[in-house]
């Protein structure tokens, strides 16, 4: 990689020339409808053309300050001596989209891909923090492989009501549980519903999109260690800009993607993901993100059983803080400053220095948030990889934030055939379980969902909530927020949609779990459990039209990441065919 700031390139390679300085019939319709939006020849002539990927919508809150934040990358680009221009690209609101976001990554990471190869851009800022953001759009842009900086949303504020903090989902659930019990009020509880996202930015627990900020910004992709700056900090326009400038330095010294993103980086990542007691989801995403560099990476390599590296940062769901407290404890370089002899230092970010160069002037204020190394939240990875019958190509389980006397556990199957199901029985006071039981969802897969929705943390039943029972043993082929808790197993592949075992299991059939062993096995003969298969319905054959049929005839199992399969890889020209 060229130096910070070293130009490489001239402005006759620059990949606009070929749209902006030619003297042909269409360089001169680029150069009038450039003129006709109100810019001179000299603001865009041989500069490096910035888009701007916002996923800015009224329909996602996340993302409500990106309007404000486009002004302040275009600044830098403008004061680096680039021309920015913004392209809305499509939002993936997590609180709005049914039935899940997770039908939707694929096709925001196909329209970055393609919005970037038609349009004469050499550089792009993508703009992303609300769960599936930031996987898609690194996901289209790793294709692409132009220059690419991403910008992180960055967290909300602390929630606060009656001397308590409210973390986003973690503590909805929570008190959505109380709720259920009678221990609160309605009024109480609609209280506390006002007092849980007091400003712009992604949920501030250690969600999906926490873990994935700080993931993109491991990977190398952000400038170092901001992943964590609050969305209303005026830090945060501080890095927009800065961000802007970087984008330019970028393309002249040609540093893309491909470059940063290494099997070394997705390393650093996985180890990143486990001392961060990061989301569940994080390891579809990743599997994806390495499919489009290039990067062989599978399920068996987040199996951390023999590596142990201890979560270390205090954050919901799995500990007691929140990402504003993360981020004045030091964040991100702060963690990572405490993990060097696991991490490999040589991987280079879009800053152009590499990551031991970057944790350079990292600080750790305090213990608590950020703990050092020899007092864990939890002593060993988070996260856990479970084979067996009940899930031949594997299941996943984020195990600090579990119940430590579920981890090992036999119990009966009440099973549940998919989301209404769920919703109209798990309350029915003749239901037959109890706290030994298992509560099994299935068809909530990618495919069956579609699009493996946030369904894993099944609710509990009302008369087990009542007994003061707050966890179970769930498992499903469904994904889980990041936000949620509870000894919650998912990701089971193949899915039942598709014929998995778990579309075998019935109502009283024992199911044993055994987290430590990485087992997790349906104990019913193999002679009946062939009956069964001969008498289940046909796979679901999936959506019948537009994107959902694409999807449910394109999308790899949960093991594979979940990509399209004609979206895998980096392979083709970037180029449209014709001037
Ligand atoms: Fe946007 Fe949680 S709802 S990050």
């Amino acid at each position: 990689m060229t130096a910070a700031g070293l130009p490489k390139k001239t402005a006759q390679d620059l990949r606009s020339a070929r749209w902006y300085a030619t003297d042909t019939r269409m360089g001169h319709t680029h150069r009038q409808r450039t003129s006709q939006a109100g810019y001179s020849r000299d603001d865009y002539l041989g500069k490096p053309v910035i888009g701007i990927f916002s996923t800015w919508s009224d329909l996602n809150p996340c993302h409500m300050h990106f309007r404000d934040r486009v002004a302040d990358i275009k600044r830098g680009v403008w004061q680096a001596g680039g021309f920015p221009v913004e392209v809305p690209v499509t939002s993936l609101g997590e609180p709005f989209m049914k039935p899940t976001t997770g039908l939707y990554r694929n096709f925001l990471a196909m329209e970055v891909e393609e919005m970037l190869r038609c349009h004469p851009i050499d550089g792009v800022v993508l703009m992303g923090g609300c769960d599936k953001t930031t996987p898609a759009m690194i996901m289209g842009a790793t294709t692409v492989n132009l220059p690419a900086i991403f910008v992180p949303a960055g967290p909300m504020l602390t929630g606060r009501w009656r001397g308590e903090t409210l973390g986003s989902g973690t503590d909805t659930s929570k008190w959505f549980a109380e709720l259920k019990a009678g221990t609160i009020s309605r009024s109480e509880f609609d209280d506390m519903e006002q007092a849980g996202a007091r400003s712009a930015g992604h949920c501030m627990t250690m969600g999906t999109a926490s873990t994935m900020t700080a993931l993109a910004d491991v990977l190398g992709l952000s400038l170092p260690g901001v992943s964590s700056i609050p969305a209303p900090d005026s830090r945060h326009a501080h890095m927009c800009s800065h961000s802007g400038r970087r984008i330019v330095e970028m393309v002249w010294s040609d540093v893309r993607p491909r470059q940063v993103l290494t099997r070394a980086a997705f390393g650093n990542a996985l180890v990143t993901l486990m001392a961060l007691g990061g989301s569940t989801n994080a390891v579809i995403h990743l599997l994806a993100m390495a499919g489009r560099a290039g990067v062989p990476l599978n399920l068996a390599d987040f199996d951390f059983q023999q590596r142990p590296i201890p979560v270390l940062a205090d954050i919901r769901p799995s500990g007691k803080y929140l990402m504003e407290d993360f981020f004045h404890a030091g964040g991100l370089l702060a963690l990572l400053s405490e993990l060097r002899e696991d991490l490999d230092l040589t991987a280079l970010a879009v800053n152009g220095q590499t990551l031991g160069e970057n944790l350079a002037g990292a600080l750790r204020v305090g213990d608590e948030v950020i703990r050092p190394r020899s007092q864990p939240v939890y002593p060993s990875a988070g996260l856990a990889v479970l084979r067996g019958t009940l899930a031949p190509d594997g299941a996943v389980i984020k195990r600090s934030a579990a119940t430590a006397s579920l981890l090992r556990h036999t119990g009966r199957a009440v099973v549940f055939e998919g989301l209404e199901d769920l919703t109209n029985r798990i309350d029915d006071p003749t239901l037959d379980v109890d706290e030994s039981s298992v509560l099994v969802l299935r068809n909530a897969g990618p495919i069956g969902g579609p699009g493996m929705p946030e369904w894993g943390m099944l609710p509990l039943p009302r008369k087990l909530l009542e007994k003061g029972v707050r966890d179970m043993v769930r498992i499903s082929d469904a994904r889980m927020s990041g936000t949620h808790y509870g000894t919650v197993v998912l990701h089971v592949a193949p899915e039942a949609a598709v014929g998995g075992p778990l579309s075998l299991v019935r109502d009283g059939d024992l199911i044993e779990l055994d987290v430590a062993a990485g087992k997790l096995d349906l104990l019913v003969d193999e002679a009946i459990l062939a009956e069964r298969r001969q008498a289940n319905p046909l796979p679901n054959p999936g959506a019948n039209r537009g994107w959902r049929r694409i999807f449910s005839d394109h999308v790899l199992q949960a093991d594979q990441g979940c990509d399209l399969d004609l979206l895998l890889g980096n392979e083709g020209s970037i180029e449209p065919e014709i001037n």
